[in-house]
């Protein structure tokens, strides 16, 4: 009979990942951890989302949210980082659920956060598909049609439908391949990109801070207009979640542990430093973007683009700057897929090793030493995603499945200090149990402020998922197989 609460054995996790010659090629340090990180974080959530927020929730009030969905990201972060300099392999949440909740609870949350980086990736390669359209058209005068360029679900002004969107399906492979050529050249791209992008968004917040006009910061939180989450302070939590999405990425960073120089010492820096850089630059461009126009711009003209058109509207004496700003969303949204569709094969690479779906999948190049099937199933599923389903749907769920993954984190690190005391932990949790206490707090408050559709969407995934489990997972794993020996196992 099988035991669905077996658990991993923290010691030979550990040994496993330092011993392992024939794994994955350790390459990245604090820098690149950070640039990692920073690289999944600042994307379509900063450029599209803010505005969105600020049309339909908060008002010039959009910062508070901002702060919010921080403050609950550094409460789990601050618990993913004891975990990841703990348990510093491949796998992030779900290797550190395997070790500490059991095999069952590992496997939901390895399901979830395929979700989690899937239709993240996917969002984002539509809205980099509508940039790309965009730059192409204004720049260079091509027109790509609208029917390769949306999905069946879309339709132009014109009544005309979408069938496929191709330019999404492009940047998917593109990145895809990068991915397979191994995380050196990826991690040098992502480097680069990630200068490109805080450089443009701190052009945004210096040239824009003296074309803030003070009268549209009156009043500062619209009064509620009766619909909860519509304005007043259920609306600041309501556009937490909304943002929310701009922060998601930073828990990419524990993915690459096992690719990690140091992981004991970098990974806790990786994830902290990149987070709080993000938090900083996100309060103060949303501060500036909802200065410089009125929000009720951002309910109509002001909605696409939104940076775009508050530069070319607003900021007159900066009107070059506008392409430019476009390129560098572009490149920003390259990382964060570069940097999802790696989260995303490197928790299926780990799911595979321990038996928990094909063990195929768990082969690396011969050459590059990357989990390149993971690759080439992750390219179809994303892409299939991208091209025939619009963002507005996908958005939601990609919060949802990413704010499950924090309270199983932060659920994990209580019960492992009770169950392992006396592990050593380079990076220790301060304040346990109060700050995982108060993470789950902050998270479950956002999956409330979600709305019931998206807790029914998260439920039929997690319900798909565990009949996998017990059909295929729960046969064929290799910690059921061992689970005579009491070395391998412990419960
Ligand atoms: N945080 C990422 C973004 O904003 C997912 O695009």
């Amino acid at each position: 009979m099988a035991d669905i609460w077996l658990r991993k054995n923290i010691a030979s996790l550990t040994t496993e990942a330092a011993g392992d010659d024939k794994g994955l090629k350790r390459s990245i340090g604090a820098v690149g951890l950070v640039a990692l990180g920073i690289g999944a974080i600042i994307g379509a959530g900063l450029f599209t989302s803010t505005a969105e927020a600020i049309a339909n929730h908060t008002g010039p009030a959009v910062s508070f949210s901002f702060l919010i969905a921080g403050i609950g990201c550094a409460l789990a972060g601050l618990c993913y980082a004891e975990f990841a300099s703990m348990i510093p392999i491949a796998g992030s949440a779900y290797t550190y659920a395997y070790a500490t909740l059991g095999e069952l609870i590992a496997w939901i949350i390895g399901w979830d956060l395929i979700l989690e980086y899937g239709v993240a990736s996917a969002k984002v390669a539509t809205s980099w598909s509508e940039y790309c359209c965009k730059l192409l058209s204004n720049v260079f005068d091509i027109q790509i049609p609208y029917q390769y360029s949306h999905s069946p679900f879309q339709f132009s002004p014109e009544g005309e439908r979408g069938i496929i969107n191709l330019p999404a399906v492009f940047i998917i492979l593109l990145l895809s391949i990068v991915l397979i050529r191994g995380m050196k050249g990826s991690s040098v791209l992502n480097g680069i990109i990630v200068i490109v992008k805080v450089g443009i968004v701190l052009l945004f917040i210096a040239f824009g801070w003296s074309y803030i006009n003070p009268d549209n910061f009156v009043p500062y939180l619209p009064t509620n207009t009766g619909v909860t989450g519509e304005y007043g302070w259920t609306g600041i939590f309501a556009g937490a979640s909304v943002v929310f999405f701009a922060f998601i990425g930073f828990d990419a960073v524990s993915t690459a542990a096992q690719e990690a120089k140091n992981p004991q010492r970098d990974m806790p820096k990786g994830i902290l430093l990149s987070l709080l850089i993000c938090v900083v630059l996100y309060i103060l461009f949303a501060h500036v973007l909802a200065g410089v126009a009125n929000y009720s711009e951002f309910k109509t003209v002001g909605q696409e683009a939104s940076v775009t058109y508050v530069i070319d509207t607003y900021l007159t004496d900066y009107r070059w700057l506008s392409p430019l700003v476009t390129v560098a969303i572009l490149a920003g949204f390259s990382s964060v897929i570069l940097v999802m569709l790696m989260g995303q094969s490197r928790v299926f690479f780990s799911m595979a090793k321990d038996g928990l779906v094909p063990y195929v999948f768990s082969k690396l190049h011969p050459r590059f030493q990357t989990p390149w099937k993971s690759n080439v199933l992750f390219f179809v599923f994303v892409s299939v995603i991208a091209a025939f389903v619009p963002a507005s749907i996908i958005s939601d769920m990609t919060v949802i499945g990413t704010l499950f993954a924090f309270v199983i984190v932060c659920l994990s690190i209580i019960v492992l200090r009770k169950t392992n005391p006396a592990l050593p932990r380079p990076f220790r949790t301060p304040w346990v149990p109060v700050i995982p206490i108060l993470g789950i707090i902050v998270c479950c408050g956002l999956i409330y402020a979600l709305g019931p559709a998206n807790w029914l969407r998260l439920i039929i995934w997690l319900v798909i998922g565990i009949a996998i489990y017990f059909s295929y997972g729960v046969k064929n794993s290799m910690l059921q197989v061992k689970s005579q020996s009491p070395k391998e196992t412990t419960h």
